[in-house]
């Protein structure tokens, strides 16, 4: 097996609050453990293009704290190309990197196994995602705060929702998952949440109209999942045509749930997967996610970790329903 030197990171895909807490806590154990950093910005891109520059400790201070990823973050199409990877791979060899650390989500990591296998180069991910998708990890990085921003707009929401005795559809984020919608319209009290793991999905609006929103409140809120059909907007026409005596809304949240400072939650999360990251290079693991299951640092194959399986608890979804009466 290769001696590892000096260890690549780069943030890509989606950025997500926590991004920089894990950038730090790679760089810092990285040279705690005597290794070199080098620091590639705009994810994959900047592999294939050499935007590179070595990291020092002092490069990742006072950034804990702040959203975004300060390396920048791209979604590399050239990277899906056997070209574009081949001439990343001779950036990392021209710039003496032996190993990679990738901090993204699916797209990303699924990247990353394709890069490993083909190249033979140690590589390990982080799950760094406001959507929660990842398999083997209770959590990923960004998901707790984009959450908890998604709790205070809904919170926020509420109050015109109530004052004018409106039904509010409000779309969130989470491309094809949906942990953000559940579990945010848990922690905000709504009415209830469309996502696209519920069978019955179809017919919730029509349980949740049949349930007489308004025969016990003077107001509702619906938490649905990003969808390029039925959205917000499809199910609010939805209800607008069939009971034009309710006064509906709709708010998709956007690009506002990505960005902020990041959660306690989540700069914890990425201290410990960074440090794990660290630490399975020592170990000599290859090619796998570091995830957080059980309060226990794991390592998980990216070919499992990439899985677009990831169930929500049904209990989960039984909650929302038997709090939303
Ligand atoms: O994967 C993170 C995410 O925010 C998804 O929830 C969303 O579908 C997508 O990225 C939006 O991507 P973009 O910022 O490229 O429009």
């Amino acid at each position: 097996m290769r001696k590892i030197n000096c260890i690549g990171v780069l943030t890509s895909g989606g950025d997500a609050p926590g991004m920089n807490a894990a950038i730090r806590a790679v760089t810092r154990s990285a040279i705690a453990n005597g290794f070199r950093v080098k620091a590639i910005y705009r994810g994959y891109e900047g592999l294939i293009n050499g935007e590179i520059r070595e990291f020092c400790t002092e490069d990742v201070s006072n950034i804990i704290q702040r959203g975004g990823t300060i390396l920048k973050t791209a979604r590399s199409r050239d990277f899906e190309t056997t070209e574009g990877r081949q001439r990343a791979y001779e950036n990392m060899c021209a710039n003496e990197i032996d190993a990679l650390i990738v901090i993204g989500g699916n797209g990303s990591l699924t990247g990353a196994r394709i890069f490993a296998e083909e190249f033979d180069v140690p590589c390990i991910g982080l799950p760094g995602t406001i959507d929660n998708d990842l398999n083997g990890t209770d959590s990923t990085i960004g998901y707790d705060t984009t959450l908890n921003t998604i709790m205070e707009c809904v919170d926020k929401i509420r109050d015109t929702a109530t004052s004018h005795e409106r039904i509010f559809f409000v779309e969130v984020m989470g491309r094809d998952a949906g942990f953000l919608a559940q579990n945010s319209a848990i922690a905000a009290g709504a009415e209830a949440a469309i996502i696209p793991e519920d069978s019955t999905g179809a017919n919730q609006l029509e349980q949740f109209i049949g349930r007489g929103i308004r025969k016990s409140k003077n107001s509702s809120i619906v938490i649905v999942s990003e969808s390029p059909k039925c959205g917000a907007l499809y199910y609010a026409d939805r209800v607008k045509q069939e009971y034009p005596e309710y006064d509906v809304r709709v708010s998709i949240l956007g690009h506002l749930q990505r960005g902020g400072s990041p959660s306690a939650g989540d700069r914890i999360l990425a201290s410990r997967l960074g440090v794990g990251a660290i630490n399975a290079l020592l170990e000599g693991q290859r090619n796998v996610m570091v995830g957080i299951k059980n309060d226990e640092v794991v390592y998980v194959p990216f070919s499992n970790a990439i899985k677009s399986d990831k169930p929500v608890k049904k209990e989960l979804i039984d909650v929302l329903a038997e709090l939303s009466i």
